[in-house]
């Protein structure tokens, strides 16, 4: 096991996203079964996370769920879903925001919804997450919902990719915004990597969504351009 934690856990972020695109992608799915469990089992659990300065918590809404987070997005909005899976919460997207665009970001869409895939408002990009964020302009969106690789550093070059794709005033939104940690058995960094970002880059917290399984969403607010 300290074995595996050393080899997984000083590999190269890239490199460890290069090997899951190639898994994913070519291996039949009893290996990739074999695979996450592998990877799940060598991954280091984060440090605890920093506090959150209270200025920035301080215009935070407590919300039901991460629907109600949709409720308040824009009409007409442009988003982008960073994880996609089967598209379950991309066609809620669509029902709820009625968004003009909604561009959907996975390494694979095999699993896609049909109504999803044929809504003529959905684009689909294929691929690692950051290379593909790194192809749209910067402020090009007025919202992204980061719900892919759940690892600590995965979750860094994520909000390293998008967070200038988001226009001021938009909304970096996370799914599983929890610290979920069980030796042996997987590591979620997003909890620590969005502390880091709030604290690092004074994104205020606009909403907070409540999960039945503390695998809570929470979504911040990009501050507008100072003036010139
Ligand atoms: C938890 S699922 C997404 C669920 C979806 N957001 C929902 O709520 O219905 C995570 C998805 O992220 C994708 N994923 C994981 N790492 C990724 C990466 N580096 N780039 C793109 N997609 C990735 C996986 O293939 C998987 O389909």
């Amino acid at each position: 096991m300290l074995t595996l934690s050393i080899v997984v856990g000083r590999a190269h972020p890239e490199m460890l996203a290069r090997t899951e695109l190639w898994i994913r992608r070519t291996l039949p799915e009893p290996v990739k079964v074999f695979y996450r469990l592998f990877r799940l089992m060598a991954t280091p659990a984060p440090g605890a996370s920093p506090s959150l300065p209270q200025p920035l918590l301080d215009g935070c809404r407590v919300l039901e769920s991460r629907s109600e987070i949709l409720n308040r997005l824009d009409k007409g909005s442009v988003g982008i879903e960073v994880g996609t899976f089967r598209g379950d919460f991309a066609a809620e997207m669509l029902r709820r925001v009625e968004p003009r665009e909604l561009h959907l970001v996975d390494v694979t869409f095999a699993n896609l919804r049909a109504d999803v895939r044929d809504d003529p408002r959905v684009h689909l990009h294929g691929g690692l997450s950051v290379e593909v964020l790194a192809g749209f302009p910067d402020e090009h969106f007025d919202w992204a919902y980061i719900d892919g690789d759940h690892s600590y550093a995965a979750v860094r070059a994520d909000i390293e990719a998008a967070w200038s794709k988001v226009r001021p005033g938009g909304l970096l939104i996370f799914n599983d915004f929890a610290r979920y940690n069980q030796p042996g058995f997987g590591a979620f960094g997003v909890h620590k990597a969005v502390c880091e970002f709030v604290r690092d880059r004074r994104w205020p917290v606009v909403f907070w969504a409540f999960n039945g399984e503390a695998l809570y969403d929470i979504a911040l607010r990009r501050p507008d351009a100072p003036p010139a």
